[in-house]
């Protein structure tokens, strides 16, 4: 973390976990124990059906409500699909964008990862870009080079005004919801080399007010060591954040004085 020039989030991705009454579960027990997070923003990602329920639920909870997907196009025939202003009418601050589950099952490339930066972006919104690696691609020694080409193209067109409210989530795809963990080093110098990429793009000043995460089975015990890397500042967290005390933990170790 460096909060200088960044600021630290913790989000939290339900992925397709917790109904509504679920939601409201959740929110009763983060009441009792979420602590006054001077250091950190916090949010949840939830299920676009849930995102109502969650936005009232979390309210007094200084819990942002995130959305895990969005659909690029204004309005029209697109049967299913979710418009980046029908999220912001809900008051949703953060969109989920190419998580690489959506990259795996449903598709999406970097072209429709840039679009959907881009809707949520002129929105109003905060886009939480995901990029990892497979373990194939870390053994044969491509990690370097795949992010930056993810990073990229997530980014292409993108102003460096608008990019201040970008966030970047490093999720080696290997790590998910798998129970490894890249070790904070090997997590440290992919966030590092995201960052390098984006100052190759927009400069130092810019580059050195993104918040970059690290996502993929971080948890409490884990989560401290994670944060203390320099270009760590924050993650996103799937299974851990499904418990209230896991979560609140996480919370806690990125919101030391
Ligand atoms: P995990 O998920 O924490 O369960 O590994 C992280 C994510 O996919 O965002």
């Amino acid at each position: 973390m460096n909060r200088r020039y960044r600021k630290t989030v913790i989000a939290g991705n339900w992925k397709m976990n917790m109904t509504a009454s679920e939601t409201k579960k959740f929110a009763e027990e983060m009441k009792k124990i979420m602590p006054r997070a001077k250091w950190c923003d916090t949010l949840i990602c939830v299920p676009s059906c849930n995102i109502a329920t969650a936005a009232k639920a979390f309210k007094d909870l200084r819990i942002a409500v995130g959305a895990e997907n969005v659909y690029y196009e204004e309005k029209g025939a697109y049967t299913g699909e979710v418009s980046a202003n029908m999220l912001k009418d809900l008051a949703v601050k953060y969109v989920i964008c190419g998580h690489s589950e959506r990259r795996q099952y449903f598709g999406e490339t970097d072209q429709i990862v840039n679009k959907k930066v881009h809707a949520v972006l002129d929105a109003g919104m905060n886009p939480i870009i995901c990029v990892g690696e497979t373990l194939d691609q870390r053994e044969t020694g491509i990690t370097g080079d795949w992010i930056a080409l993810q990073v990229k193209g997530a980014l292409y067109g993108v102003s460096a005004d608008k990019l201040r409210r970008c966030i970047i989530a490093y999720e080696p795809i290997w790590a998910i919801g798998t129970g490894k963990t890249a070790t904070a080093e090997q997590a440290g110098e992919v966030c590092g080399n995201i960052r390098a990429t984006i100052r190759s793009l927009y400069g130092a000043r810019v580059a050195r007010s993104v918040t970059i995460q690290y996502g993929g089975s971080m948890n409490p015990k884990n989560a401290a060591e994670l944060l203390a890397q320099p270009d760590i500042d924050g993650g996103l967290i799937g299974g851990a954040a499904l418990k209230p005390e896991q979560f609140v933990d996480i919370i806690n170790a990125a919101n030391q004085d």
